[in-house]
């Protein structure tokens, strides 16, 4: 098997892709031009109950917000791989991902699906705790699987750079949005609080000292043998931070009404009882 990981985002990921052509099922989509997008700000009222995490790199909101809905039975969904898929797109198609108008020229072009693996096919894939993990996303990109390509190193960019504009983000809201009308969610991302999710029952910020969320990269990738130093991985994780944080579309930043929970410090097990406390406060 070949590993494929995020230079900056490794997650339970690696385990699953032993699973070669597992059960999935639709659970969202966006095909190619059947949204108007001009009409994106409608219907922002999520049916289910609605988590949004929101955070920087590293801060653990993929791991933390995955046990959490495993414990809580509702269906997670990481926002940050729909910006990846276009990452992916772009350099497959050699398209300049810095170049606005041409990135927004593509997006037609581009139909996505969201699939999740059912429970029983995921039994042997445990995360870095130890922990069974709860059913895994797939992505789906003009009809084929590229979830596997989603954590390579030079995605994590793209995906940054793509998410700054505002046709992107208009593209991918109507997802995100359906997703969580149809569904009890677990959401994180950068903007799920304050745009995607402006109802959300909880809203939690999750943050960590830049050293510690670098440490924690670092570690795993050095687990998986990267040729990397610590410092490569910090200032990475801080000019993806920066980015993120300074876009003038949906940039990364705390909502008002969210919960501010620094992770510093904290085990993974903290973290999750920290949040899962947090949320059953407010559902
Ligand atoms: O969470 P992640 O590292 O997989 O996200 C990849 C990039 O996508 C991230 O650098 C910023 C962007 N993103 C975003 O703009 N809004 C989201 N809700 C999720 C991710």
């Amino acid at each position: 098997m070949e590993l494929l990981f995020d230079f900056l985002g490794l997650a339970a990921e690696a385990a699953v892709d032993l699973t070669a052509n597992v059960a999935v099922e639709l659970i969202s989509e966006r095909k190619k031009g059947t949204t108007n997008m001009s009409d994106t700000h409608k219907n922002i009222t999520a049916a289910g109950s609605a988590v949004a995490i929101d955070g920087p790199v590293g801060a653990g909101k993929s791991t933390i917000a995955k046990e959490c809905a495993r414990r809580l039975g509702f269906v997670y969904m990481d926002t940050g791989a729909l910006y990846r898929a276009v990452g992916v797109y772009c350099k497959e198609n050699n398209i300049d991902a810095y170049n606005e108008e041409a990135v927004a020229g593509i997006l037609d072009k581009i139909s996505l699906e969201i699939k999740r693996e059912k429970e029983s096919v995921i039994t042997i894939a445990f995360n870095e705790a130890g922990y069974k993990s709860p059913p895994v996303q797939r992505i789906i990109l003009n009809d084929s699987d590229i979830t596997g390509k989603l954590r390579e190193p030079d995605v994590s960019m793209l995906a940054s750079k793509v998410s700054s504009y505002g046709a992107v983000r208009a593209f991918l809201l109507d997802l995100q949005r359906d997703f969580a009308a149809k569904n009890n969610v677990i959401m994180d991302g950068r903007d799920i609080g304050t745009v995607i999710l402006p109802n959300a029952k909880v809203k939690i910020f999750l943050k960590a000292d830049p050293e510690e969320r670098a440490k924690r990269r670092y570690d795993e990738l050095k687990e998986k043998g990267a040729k990397i130093t610590f410092d490569e991985v910090l200032a990475d994780l801080q000019k993806r931070d920066s980015a993120d944080s300074s876009r003038a579309h949906a940039p990364l930043k705390q909502a008002e009404d969210a919960v501010l929970l620094d992770t510093t410090g904290n085990t993974f097990e903290q973290s999750v009882e920290q949040v899962m406390e947090i949320i059953n406060s407010k559902l």
